[in-house]
């Protein structure tokens, strides 16, 4: 289906506005392989959700947003079932379905937005899960031969916030289906501390996955801006991981730093920390800003410019690297 409007803003959550040549919606392979060939010419963005993304200038292109549905069995043992999911299902939809089913593994990652597709790109994460965890395989069209492909869990490259699709491969692959690892004996994961605290607050002391899942929401809400009322892509910045003698160097000054383990030598600092730390929480200009109650998240108050909030960003990187010595990485896709 062709889709009239080619401002993209309506297609992502920072709701910044930008205009592509075209926009295509596709709900199945042949679709997506028509649209391809007849823009061969052209360059293309998939799109999902649009909620990693942020527009700093027009698209010359064409935008496939992928709509392609289904949920199918595709092994199923006494432990375990294999869930091949179609890479345009919601992401927050499919971990409902989960949630329902009583299948254990995706509870933690209750209600971050966005698509199944978009899943591996950069491994989404959260409370203390990673889709790695769960990850079988996926399918993916190669752009350049038409051909679907097959991905193993060793073949994606899997990182924090990390995929071949983000390095290597980025742009050559459409992102088609993923399965996904279910376990019919969930093993609750409360190890989050946010997750437990939640937890003692209702009085539950033996969860089901449907009250991680509950709890996750609740804390979610709590502290991220909603993108139908204020426009993110969530975390703008990836947590860096530095040096413990870096580590050292900050309790120095600050003991309370939150950190925690990667290696021997390395550990992850909390970047919405150092954010809030140099002063920048809470900072508005105007249309956007840097979110009250979670440092990490820049935000479109309404009507900001993709390019506004993308040099926002560059200050806020300038400044941590002159009062910690740590240079933040971008984690949303900039177009
Ligand atoms: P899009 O934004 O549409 O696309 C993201 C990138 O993937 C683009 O480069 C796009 O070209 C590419 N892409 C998308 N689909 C495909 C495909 N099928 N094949 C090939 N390439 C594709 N992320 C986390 O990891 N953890 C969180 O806790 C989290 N919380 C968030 C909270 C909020 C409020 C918001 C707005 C975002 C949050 N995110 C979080 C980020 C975002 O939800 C995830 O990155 C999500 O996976 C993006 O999915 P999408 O479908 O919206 O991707
Ligand atoms: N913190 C501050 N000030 C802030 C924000 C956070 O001091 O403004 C401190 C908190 O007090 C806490 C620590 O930083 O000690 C970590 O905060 P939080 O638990 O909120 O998590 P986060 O590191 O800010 C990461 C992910 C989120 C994910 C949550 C929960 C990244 C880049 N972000 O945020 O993912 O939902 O953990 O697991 O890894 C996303 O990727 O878009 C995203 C939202």
């Amino acid at each position: 289906m062709s889709v009239t409007e080619n401002n993209v803003k309506k297609y992502t959550t920072f709701g910044v506005d930008a205009n592509a040549n075209e926009v295509y919606t596709f709900s199945n392979i042949d679709r997506l392989k028509t649209l391809l060939n007849k823009y061969s010419k052209e360059r293309h963005l998939i799109l999902g959700g649009g909620s990693n993304v942020l527009f700093t200038e027009d698209f010359d292109g064409v935008i496939l947003i992928n709509k392609i549905l289904g949920i199918e069995t595709v092994f199923e043992d006494n432990e375990s079932i294999h869930l091949k999911v179609g890479a345009g299902i919601v992401w927050h939809k499919f971990v409902l379905h989960c949630v329902n089913e009583e299948l254990g593994g995706v509870e933690n990652l209750s209600f971050i937005p966005g698509s199944v597709g978009a899943s591996p790109m950069q491994n989404i994460g959260a409370y203390g899960v990673e889709i790695k965890n769960v990850f079988v395989e996926l399918e993916a069209i190669n752009k350049e031969s038409m051909e679907i492909e097959r991905f193993d869990k060793s073949s994606c490259k899997f990182g924090y916030r990390e995929s071949v699709f983000k390095r290597e491969l980025k742009d050559k692959y459409v992102i088609t289906s993923v399965t996904f690892r279910l376990s019919k004996k969930p093993k609750i994961n409360s190890s989050y501390g946010a997750i437990n605290e939640e937890l003692r607050s209702r009085g539950i002391k033996n969860p089901t996955i449907k009250d991680i899942s509950e709890v996750v929401i609740a804390i979610r809400q709590s502290k991220l801006p909603d993108p139908k009322k204020i426009g993110n892509a969530g975390s703008f910045f990836k947590n860096p991981i530095v040096t413990k003698n870096i580590l050292d160097s900050i309790q120095e000054k600050f003991s309370e730093v939150p950190n925690y383990p990667v290696d021997d030598e390395h550990v992850k600092l909390a970047a919405g920390w150092l954010i809030e730390k140099a002063g920048w929480k809470g900072k508005t200009f105007d249309t956007y800003g840097v979110h009250k109650k979670q440092a990490l998240v820049l935000v479109n108050y309404g009507g900001a410019n993709g390019n506004e909030i993308f040099k926002l960003s560059e200050q806020i990187i300038f400044d941590i690297k002159s009062k910690f010595g740590i240079t933040l990485e971008r984690e949303v896709n900039i177009i």
